[in-house]
């Protein structure tokens, strides 16, 4: 099904014989490189994608709300009144989450109705969750009457995962659907919170490879999470100026692999090697070197399988496949991991028939059948 901005409005009017106050659209997003980095205060390169979540809404009398989903041929009706006990699993948690942080933040929500589509994959690793909540995010505001920085709007939506829904999360997702823009990359320092647009390589496309295995972010994510905290930790007792995994150097992680824990250490070698790629990768970039880009990819790659073990059989077979496909550049898994979606850097003419020869290999390698397609950068969540 297709949404647009037209057609989501258009929806709103079937739904509730009435004309919306306001739309939104707030893009999904491929991490690119710098994995499981945001969190440790480090570096990230993602880009937003030309695939949104849209929402149209206009305000209720009363407190209680209906949220109709035409993608997904799905409802829900809830009580402003009654938001403390989130429905585990439940989808509706993403907007009853905004609506409790808003509150928090002094910000009141008046009761709404609204219709809302994606064209976003779900549970893949392309952030489906963080366009869901910067869209009503942006929507839930301009109904207020209320503005915010977007660096507070982000956090908004990270409290929102991590405390209503349950997933440790950083801030990558949110930033990159709020600061997307079309023909550019995004690049992320999370300790400063500063982001710039970086163009993306002329002559290159983004393909992604979906693995189709569902990832969920709550257990595992919060058990690496947990790994480079404890690293960190010790990390910081040794060296004075360390705060976070970000300020560690590969010759310290070495000459303090002893007094770690054998697996936080290897958590930790993957997230200090991934902020030292992101690094040399956007050197890559600005000297035009684009092939020293998609090796870097390769690098972060086989780090998740060994290191941060947040890879699977099935995305390491679509990124092994990948490495002799005329016009790539560098693949690798994107996001949090355990499943979801790969990410391909490739030459743009080589585009259509590249995710074709994906799709096949992947096929005869695994039996599995790869949802493939071929992703522009685009702009950042914005109203309609
Ligand atoms: C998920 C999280 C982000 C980030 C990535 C891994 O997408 O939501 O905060 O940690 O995983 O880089």
């Amino acid at each position: 099904m297709s949404i647009t901005a037209a057609s989501i409005r258009q929806s709103f009017v079937t739904v509730f014989g009435a004309e919306p106050e306001i739309a939104a659209r707030a893009p999904g997003r491929l991490e690119i490189l710098g994995n499981h980095t945001d969190y440790n205060q480090g570096v990230v390169l993602s880009v937003a994608v030309d695939r949104a979540t849209f929402v149209a809404a206009r305000k209720l009398p009363g407190t209680v709300c209906r949220v109709v989903d035409v993608a997904l041929g799905d409802e829900r009706t809830f009580d402003l009144a009654d938001l403390a006990h989130p429905l585990k699993g439940d989808w509706a948690n993403y907007i009853k989450g905004m609506v409790v942080e808003f509150g928090k933040r002094g910000i009141s929500i008046p009761a709404f109705a609204a219709v809302m589509g994606s064209t976003i994959p779900l549970s893949a690793g392309m952030s489906s969750s963080a366009a869901f909540e910067m869209s009503f995010g942006t929507m839930l505001l301009a109904l207020a009457g209320q503005s915010m920085e977007w660096r507070e709007l982000a956090k908004v939506g990270q409290a929102c995962e991590n405390r209503y829904v349950g997933a440790n999360t950083g801030l990558l997702d949110q930033f990159s659907s709020l600061k997307g823009k079309a023909g550019h990359l995004v690049f992320s320092d999370f300790r400063s919170l500063e982001v710039r647009n970086v163009p993306l390589p002329a002559g290159t496309a983004l393909v992604v490879a979906n693995s189709m295995v569902k990832h969920n972010l709550t257990n595992e994510y919060n058990e690496r999470r947990e790994s480079c905290e404890r690293a960190a930790a010790v990390l910081a007792k040794l060296y004075p100026g360390v705060a976070a995994l970000r300020d560690v150097s590969l010759e310290q992680l070495e000459a303090a692999r002893a007094k770690l824990d054998p697996v936080d250490y290897r958590r930790a070698l993957h997230v200090v090697g991934e902020c030292t790629r992101v690094m040399a990768g956007s050197a890559a970039l600005e000297q035009g070197d684009v092939a020293g880009f998609g090796q870097l990819m390769f690098a972060s790659q086989d780090s998740s399988t060994h290191n941060f073990e947040n890879s699977c059989a099935e995305l390491d077979a679509l990124v092994a496949v990948a490495r002799d496909i005329p016009g790539v550049l560098g693949a690798r898994l994107s996001g949090g991991g355990f499943g979801g979606i790969t990410v391909h850097l490739v030459q743009a003419d080589h585009a259509e028939a590249y995710a074709a020869e994906v799709a096949r290999r992947y096929r005869e390698r695994t039996g599995l059948e790869s949802e493939v397609m071929i992703c522009r950068a685009g702009d950042g969540a914005a109203l309609l």
